[in-house]
């Protein structure tokens, strides 16, 4: 390409891990192509680090390297925050928002602790900000969401948007591992964490659930408002039972809109979740295997509409990082506001009693004549309506066990309200041992 005459823009790099080391290669070794696709040149203006000296996923030029970030923002007119964290993360995003940059960042902890106020900052001065590397990695899911999608009406949004844990229950589900055994197994891989506790109880994907939510209806929601549970509490049991029944167990991010019926006051809103769920084997979301993502989204007039690809790894992250940056450069030779996103939706954030949906009850019960009936009985007191139920049993060991069986409960929708009073009725009888799992069905 012709390079003379066109506008240089100064892009600031902050953080130069897995990720970042990944968007200076690209920047420096595909130079030209992304002057031809943004119309100014993009010059790799420095590269803020805590140690200059420490490696480096590729060779990148030392004289690049700084340890003062404050300096290298105020200069920019791009910022790629890739840091991670909140601080100073966050001040030194403020400060390029001040100088007039436009921003892209992958943290999505960041965005869900102090979000709204970046985006308003972001939107005060006309700069653009933009993440789709904080959600789902490489798959292209927050620009087809705010733009392509822009003239449609999204009702609901389904993802897997934790690898970690799609690996794990994809894992239990091909070899029959425990949790335990299948957690190592992603550590051992380097898919999990030393402290896996953000991935494997949900708090990733439940902020990664509100940046979903927030797009799509145009509605800032935030962490608070997501109801969170995580996958330690699957066990090889239940995704077997989930197996024989034509299921599988799926962490999904769900942000649907509902609407509350008259009775309990007539209210349309948005309820935001994350947890284990049962979908059936033939559901679009069921394939997703091993560490890789996917968001399922409806909508009315596009209908049905699956996103897939690698949600981590320094490489595949970088891709999406990039597409911003060309976003924001584009819009620096272009002009036009930065706006990147909209909150006149104004849908209220209703919480998980507002749902009603299948469940799958796990019941561990004596093995005795009237235990199907009484348990069924208590279904219909509380209203529940139930849509099958498979029994094995455990046959008595002379001396040694007496004999149990298991139930798998799969019932009609219900209410949040009415399936933990059932629960909590058949958890005080006496031919009941445990109640081995509840968990929510989608796709049905
Ligand atoms: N830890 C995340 C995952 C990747 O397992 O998908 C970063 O968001």
């Amino acid at each position: 390409m012709k390079t003379t005459n066109v506008k240089t823009l100064k892009v600031a790099l902050l953080g130069c891990g897995n990720v970042g080391s990944q968007v200076a290669r690209i920047l420096l070794e595909d130079a030209d192509a992304l002057a031809a696709r943004t119309g100014a040149r993009l010059e790799l203006s420095g590269i803020a680090v805590r140690t200059i000296d420490a490696p480096r996923g590729a060779e990148l030029p030392r004289e690049l390297f700084t340890t003062d970030a404050a300096a290298l923002v105020k200069s920019a007119d791009i910022v790629i925050e890739l840091l991670g964290g909140i601080e100073p993360a966050r001040t030194l995003i403020l400060s390029a928002i001040e100088h007039g940059a436009c921003v892209v960042t992958g943290n999505k902890a960041l965005l869900a602790a102090d979000g709204p106020t970046l985006y308003e900052k972001a939107d005060a001065a006309g700069v653009q900000l933009s993440y789709e590397a904080a959600v789902a990695g490489a798959v292209p899911i927050l620009r087809p969401i705010r733009d392509s999608l822009a003239g449609d009406k999204i009702t609901r949004v389904l993802g897997i948007v934790n690898g970690t844990t799609n690996f794990i229950l994809d894992q239990m589900d091909s070899t029959g591992a425990q949790f335990d055994d299948a957690l190592k197994e992603a550590q051992r891989l380097g898919y999990a964490e030393a402290d896996p506790t953000a991935d494997v109880e949900g708090h990733d994907a439940a902020a990664k659930a509100a940046i979903l939510a927030s797009l799509s209806f145009h509605t800032r929601f935030a962490l608070e408002n997501v109801h969170c549970q995580g996958i330690s509490s699957v066990t090889a049991a239940d995704i077997a039972a989930a197996k024989d029944a034509g299921f599988v167990i799926k962490l999904l991010a769900i942000a649907e809109k509902l609407s509350v019926s008259a009775a309990d006051g007539g209210t349309e809103g948005v309820c935001v979740r994350v947890h284990p769920t049962l979908l059936p084997r033939e559901h679009p979301l069921a394939t997703v295997r091993g560490a890789f993502n996917a968001v399922f989204i409806e909508a009315e007039s596009a209908g049905e509409l699956m996103f897939y690809g690698q949600g981590a790894g320094g490489t595949p992250t970088a891709s999406a990082v990039l597409g911003d940056v060309v976003s924001a450069a584009r819009r620096l030779v272009l002009g036009g506001p930065g706006r990147t996103e909209t909150t006149t939706g104004h849908v209220p954030a209703l919480g998980i009693d507002a749902v009603r949906t299948s469940y799958c009850v796990g019941l561990d019960v004596a093995d005795q004549p009237g235990v199907l009936a009484r348990i069924a009985q208590l279904f219909a007191e509380n209203r529940v309506s139930i849509e099958t139920m498979r029994q094995t049993i455990h046959r008595e060991v002379p001396g040694v066990t007496p004999g149990s069986a298991e139930l798998r409960i799969v019932t009609h929708l219900a209410s949040e309200a009415a399936l933990a009073a059932t629960v909590q009725a058949i958890t005080g009888l006496d031919i009941v041992n445990s109640v081995t799992s509840v968990l929510r069905v989608e796709g049905v």
